[in-house]
C-alpha cells in the first residue's frame, strides 16, 4: 500500500523547502497536477514522509534527502548553545530533531535570544563561524541609558576591549534605548562587552540576522529548515570579500 502517513509533512511545505517557490506557488503546482507521490498525481493536503515517499515535479525527482540539514532556530533565553551540557541545562540541540545529529554554528550566550544556525554540514559551519568570511551578524540590544551620537560613533569606529580593538561595526538607534549593531566578528560576549565599554550595559540581547538569514515570524523556541534559496544566498554571502584588515582574531584577509 502507498504510505500516506497522517503525520508526514504537508507536500506544499516540502516543495517550498527545497526551493520550488513560495508555499502558495507550490500549492498551485499540486493543483495543476504537476506533482506526483510514488507515481500518483498528488492532491492538495497530501502529507508525505520524505524518507519513504518518492516526490516528483514534472517527472523530475526533488532532492529532499541530500543528507545535510540546515535549521534556523529562534533560541530563547535560558538555553545553552552546546550539544550537551554537563550541568544538565536545556540545550539548543534539544529544540531541534534528534536525527540527524546537528551542532550549533557559533554561539549565543545563555541570556541571548534570537537566530542560530544548526547543521550537520561541517564545511559550511566552519565557513560561517570563521570571522575571515565576515558574515554579518545583526543584533538588537536594549541597553541601560540612552546612547548619544558620540557613543554610536565610538561603536562604529571600534571599541577597545581587553582582547584588542573591535573591527568597525554598524551602529544605529532604533529607539532611545534600543541599539542595532551589526558586527562581522564573533568574539566571546562581544556585543555585551562593546556596550559595557561605552557605558551602556545590555539589558536584553537578540540576534536578528545572520548574513542573509532573518525571520521575524519564527517564534522563540521554534525552528525551520533553511530553504534552498536561503542556502544559495548564504553561499553568496560567504564568497563576498570582507575588509577586516588586521583586527585581532580575524587572521586578516
Ligand atoms: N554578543 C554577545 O555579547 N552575546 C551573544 O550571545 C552574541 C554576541
Amino acid at each position: 500500500m502507498t504510505p500516506s502517513p497522517a503525520e508526514g509533512e504537508r507536500l506544499q511545505k516540502v516543495l517550498a523547502r527545497v526551493g520550488l517557490g513560495s508555499r502558495r506557488l507550490c500549492e498551485e503546482l499540486i493543483e495543476d497536477g504537476r506533482v506526483t507521490v510514488n507515481g500518483e498525481v498528488a492532491v492538495l493536503g497530501r502529507r508525505v514522509d520524505v524518507d519513504h515517499d518518492r516526490v516528483e515535479v514534472d517527472g523530475a525527482p526533488i532532492g529532499v534527502r541530500p543528507g545535510l540539514v540546515h535549521y534556523l532556530l529562534n533560541k530563547p533565553t535560558g538555553v545553552v548553545t552546546t550539544a550537551s551540557d554537563p550541568q544538565g541545562r536545556p540545550t539548543v540541540v534539544d529544540l531541534v530533531p534528534a536525527e540527524p545529529r546537528v551542532f550549533p554554528v557559533g554561539r549565543l550566550d545563555l541570556d541571548t535570544e534570537g537566530l542560530l544556525l544548526l547543521t550537520n554540514d561541517g564545511e559550511l559551519a566552519n565557513r560561517v563561524a570563521h570571522p575571515s568570511h565576515g558574515v554579518e551578524k545583526e543584533y538588537l540590544a536594549e541597553v541601560e541609558g540612552e546612547p548619544s551620537r558620540a557613543t554610536l560613533r565610538r561603536l562604529r569606529e571600534g571599541v577597545d576591549l581587553d582582547d584588542g580593538p573591535t573591527a568597525p561595526a554598524q551602529a544605529s538607534l532604533v529607539a532611545p534605548t534600543l541599539v542595532k549593531l551589526v558586527i562581522h566578528e564573533g568574539r566571546n560576549r562581544q556585543v555585551r562587552r562593546m556596550l559595557d565599554a561605552v557605558g551602556h550595559p545590555v539589558v536584553r540581547l537578540i540576534r536578528t540576522r545572520i548574513g542573509p538569514l532573518a525571520d521575524r515570524r519564527l517564534a522563540p523556541g521554534t525552528w525551520r529548515h533553511l530553504t534552498e534559496a536561503e542556502l544559495r544566498l548564504l553561499e553568496a554571502a560567504l564568497a563576498e570579500p570582507t575588509d577586516l584588515g588586521d583586527y585581532p582574531g580575524t587572521g586578516g584577509r
